[in-house]
Formats: C-alpha cells, sequence, structure tokens
C-alpha cells in the first residue's frame, strides 16, 4: 500500500452536514478530491445545491440535499437519498452547529428555549444523524462519523461551549458502542479558524482576539484548508486504528494533560 492509498477514499460514500458552510465547501471538495462520492447536506438548500453543482461540474460524484439535522425524519430523508444516489454510507461528517446567532445570555439566565435551540443542533443534530445513517453503515460492515467540535469545547463558553463538550462525550460513548461494529468515531475541534463565521464569532478587530493570539504557541488561526488533513486521515485507510479521538488543530491553545 503506498502512501496514497492510505488516504484514498475512492469507493467511498460520504454525507456532509453543515455542506454548504464555511468550513463544509472546503471538507466538500476534500472529499470528492480524494475519490469520495459526497452528499451535501444543509438546511440552506440553494447553498448546499450550488456547491454540489460547482463540484459536479468538474467531473465529481455529489448532489446537495435539504436537511434540518434537528428532524429525525429529515436527517433519515439525507441517508435515504445518499443511498438512493450512490447506494450506500461510509463516512458522515457532523459538521453543521450553530455557532454565530447565538443567544446573548449567560448560563445563569439563557431562557430554555435559548438553550434547546442551540443544544438541538449542536447536539441532537448530531445524534441523530449517526442514527439515520447506522443502518447504510452496518450494512457495509462499517464506517466512520467524524464530529465538528470546538476548541471552545474546553474553556468557559457558556452554551456553544457546553453544546461542543457534550458532542467531545457523544463522541467517546458512540465510539464505545459502535467499535463492535466496524464505526470509528472521532472529532476535530478547531481553534480560530479564519472564515465568516469565524470572524462574527470573534471579530477580526477585537482585542480580546489579540489577546488570545498571542497566547497560542503555535500558528494561531488558519483557514478551513488547515483542517483538511485531520478530516481526512480519520475517513481513511490511515485512521484505521482511531477511535474516541478529538484532535485538537488550534496551534497549540488548549492543551488536555
Ligand atoms: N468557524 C470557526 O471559527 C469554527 C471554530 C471551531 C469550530 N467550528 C465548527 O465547525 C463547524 C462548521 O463551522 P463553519 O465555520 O463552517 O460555520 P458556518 O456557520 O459557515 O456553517 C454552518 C452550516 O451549518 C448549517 N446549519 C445550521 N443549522 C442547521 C440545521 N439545523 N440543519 C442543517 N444544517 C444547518 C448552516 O446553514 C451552515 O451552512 C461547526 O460545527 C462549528 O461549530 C467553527
Amino acid at each position: 500500500m503506498t502512501a496514497a492509498d492510505l488516504f484514498d477514499l475512492t469507493d467511498k460514500v460520504a454525507v456532509l452536514t453543515g455542506g454548504a458552510g464555511g468550513i463544509g465547501v472546503v471538507y466538500a471538495e476534500a472529499l470528492v478530491e480524494a475519490g469520495a462520492s459526497v452528499v451535501v447536506a444543509d438546511v440552506n438548500l440553494d447553498a448546499a445545491t450550488a456547491t454540489a453543482q460547482r463540484l459536479a461540474a468538474k467531473g465529481h460524484a455529489v448532489v446537495g440535499v435539504s436537511v434540518d439535522v434537528r428532524s429525525a425524519e429529515s436527517a433519515a430523508g439525507m441517508a435515504q437519498a445518499a443511498v438512493d444516489a450512490f447506494g450506500g454510507i461510509d463516512i458522515l461528517v457532523n459538521n453543521a452547529a450553530i455557532m454565530v446567532d447565538l443567544p446573548p445570555y449567560g448560563l445563569g439566565n439563557i431562557p430554555v428555549d435559548e438553550w434547546d435551540r442551540v443544544i438541538d443542533v449542536n447536539l441532537r443534530g448530531p445524534l441523530l444523524c449517526t442514527q439515520a445513517v447506522l443502518p447504510a453503515m452496518d450494512a457495509r460492515g462499517g464506517g466512520r462519523i467524524v464530529n465538528g467540535l470546538s476548541a471552545g469545547a474546553f474553556m468557559p463558553g457558556g452554551i456553544y461551549g457546553v453544546s461542543k463538550f457534550a458532542l467531545h462525550g457523544l463522541t467517546v460513548n458512540l465510539a464505545s458502542e459502535l467499535g463492535g461494529r466496524g464505526i470509528n468515531v472521532n472529532a476535530i475541534a478547531p481553534g480560530l479558524v479564519a472564515n465568516e463565521s469565524g470572524y462574527v464569532a470573534l471579530p477580526k478587530d477585537s482585542p480580546f482576539r489579540d489577546a488570545i493570539e498571542a497566547s497560542i504557541p503555535g500558528k494561531p488561526s488558519g483557514p478551513p484548508e488547515d483542517l483538511v488533513g485531520a478530516l481526512l486521515l480519520l475517513c481513511s485507510k490511515a485512521g484505521d486504528w482511531i477511535t474516541g479521538q478529538t484532535i485538537l488543530i488550534d496551534g497549540g491553545w488548549i492543551t488536555r494533560l
């Protein structure tokens, strides 16, 4: 086996939620370039379709579908669309999340409906999408699930941090539960991503950003492309022996001893 074979996704089918977002479009391109057929799924169908059409025009096997990850029925429809289009599912990337438009409350006074709004997308969503793809993964004899975490999981950060820390817990527990079925479950936790949502969450000219960046030992911030190596590792043969891990890609911002 060559080094390139280790990361090759030819004949694999990947379902990518939040596929129309800033990181999602980069992930979609990486997955098709590695050889996978890809379902770009997003609540924003127009943007998902546009992403899919752009990649299809380059000769890749890709479709855009609508999904609201908060709904089991919608997640099941997404999984069925993947099976209909490409015959099965090998990879699920739970990348959709609310990270901008967060409730402006601390945990001491957050209204419960605002709590639910974030948890429903960021935690319930990955659970429902996982449940939706499991029959297709079982039919293939295994698969890979990659959850979109955040360095924000590992520091105080209100409801967003809580949702991502809980997703870390879901990752570990699913890895334990599904390992015997040949399904590896891991997560990618980016630090300060240089994209539109990243700059909404923490503006470029914020003194707070300057202070954080000054405290980061390595590269303080990076584009979504910097996450692609880890994604391909976790989705491919190269990641066969890796499960239950959250890979921080953050220049060393968070260190977990
Ligand atoms: N951008 C950053 O700085 C950063 C840092 C750390 C982690 N992350 C994580 O990376 C992932 C992607 O972030 P991004 O920068 O691409 O954000 P983004 O806001 O650009 O993309 C999020 C996507 O999720 C979709 N989405 C939202 N609710 C949905 C729902 N109910 N059903 C289906 N799709 C839904 C949106 O339409 C959007 O396309 C998220 O999980 C985020 O928490 C981002």
